[in-house]
């Protein structure tokens, strides 16, 4: 698998452990995109002539490839973006701004991304609406009790993450789906960045309203990622943003606006990096996705005992089994920061942080944590290059310990 990865074959002794961050791409990914601008490159949807044509079918292909791959049906109700961030901006403000009054209640939850929790905060304090955050349990997941009771006839959103960037939790999320409905009449919204790399999606079937995910954590380029959408609600919404391609009539005084997905993709359309998303997607599903699930799990299994086997480690979240790739821990008496440094020196890339996930880390009661995500080029090789990491970091600080 790392001979498929350019950066990966050339850097052999390279532990690349922050897929949660960015994933590495492969070789078809990049041919395709090079190929896109050396035969087929125009301006789509524009020209008369046919290179232009080719390249409106570039994108199209490449539309209708991610949503087969997300499970929407309804390609045109898949909008690219330039990624998740912007995918949920988009909806809190087109939306939010549209729907959303003072007093009604928006609820997300304490593990959401900063990208699916100040949006949302913001939009609150905008309008007059109480933000809310469901809590999670001791040991990670969302308290789904707690968030049955604090749903009513006030609330109008529902955010929540489908998997936790900081501690690979994978939350119910057609069980979340269902209690909403039950409970409200609220939008619900998912931040799927950590979702679609990692395990089959089939947005038709979750019972969400949106769905977001970023191309480039799932081996795709970066400045591309998509918002999926029920077609219902994406034509009663405003646009997002005003330009080219998204307008139907411009007279003086109105516009009126372009069919889906156009009426939300202002201007030129970032058309190689879909076509790098399409192929990225094929590579995926070549794997299949629940190969990929059963690779990462397999993997952070090992990586969970490994690390619980030593002295002062603890890992942050639920049990393997319930989480995707991520193995996210602290180690007692040194700081996250200083661990990566040394792993580092060993060729041993993780995150440490607080991972956009402040509230989080509050409520874990720890400034930050180490975070090692596995993808599908990781190996054995790597959990091992990683625990004997963590193994020589320790040995340093009792050293200084000891010293001092
Ligand atoms: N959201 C990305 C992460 O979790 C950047 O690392």
């Amino acid at each position: 698998m790392r001979e498929r990865f350019p950066l990966l074959a050339a850097n052999p002794g390279l532990h690349y452990l922050d897929s949660a961050a960015t994933s590495q791409k492969p070789r078809v990914v990049l041919d395709a995109m090079r190929e896109y601008y050396e035969r087929d490159n125009a301006n789509p949807h524009r020209g008369a002539y046919a290179l232009s044509v080719r390249a409106t079918d570039c994108y199209h292909e490449a539309r209708a490839k991610v949503a087969k791959f997300a499970g929407l049906a309804d390609a045109d109700c898949l909008v690219f973006t330039r990624g998740t961030t912007e995918s949920l901006n988009l909806v809190a403000s087109a939306w939010g701004r549209a729907n959303v009054r003072a007093g009604d209640e928006i609820v997300v939850t304490a593990m959401d991304h900063h990208a699916n929790f100040v949006p949302w905060q913001q939009l609150a304090r905008e309008k007059g609406a109480l933000f809310r955050i469901a809590p999670i349990t001791h040991d990670g997941q969302v308290d789904l009790d707690a968030l049955g009771g604090m749903l009513g006839a006030r609330t109008r959103i529902v955010a929540f993450p489908h998997v936790s960037n900081a501690l690979g939790t994978v939350n119910p999320v057609r069980a979340i789906a269902t209690l909403v409905r039950e409970r409200c009449d609220a939008l619900v919204v998912c931040d799927g960045a950590q979702g679609a790399p990692h395990l089959p999606v089939g947005f038709d079937d979750l019972g969400v309203d949106f769905y977001a995910f970023s191309g480039h954590k799932m081996c795709g380029p970066m400045g591309i990622g998509a918002l999926l959408g029920r077609r219902a609600i994406l034509e009663r919404m405003p646009p997002y943003q005003m330009g080219g391609d998204m307008i139907e009539v411009v007279g003086d005084e109105e516009t009126t606006w372009n069919v889906l997905p156009h009426k939300f993709e202002a201007g030129t359309p970032n058309v190689a990096d879909a076509v790098g998303l399409g192929a990225a997607v094929d590579f995926l599903e070549g794997i299949g996705m629940d190969a990929v699930l059963a690779h990462e799990r397999a993997l952070v299994a090992v990586a969970d005992e490994r690390l619980r086997g030593l002295d002062g480690v603890t890992v942050h979240g639920p049990a393997a089994a319930m989480r995707s790739g991520v193995a996210s821990f602290t180690v007692a008496g040194i700081h996250p920061h200083d661990l990566a440094t040394i792993l580092d020196e060993r060729g041993v890339c993780i995150r440490a942080g607080h991972h956009c996930a402040q509230p989080l880390m509050r409520r874990l009661d720890v400034a930050a944590t180490a975070r090692a995500s596995f993808y599908v080029y990781n190996d054995e090789s790597d959990v091992e290059a990683l625990v004997s990491g963590v193994r020589e970091a320790q040995r340093i600080f009792d050293g200084h310990v000891a010293r001092g």
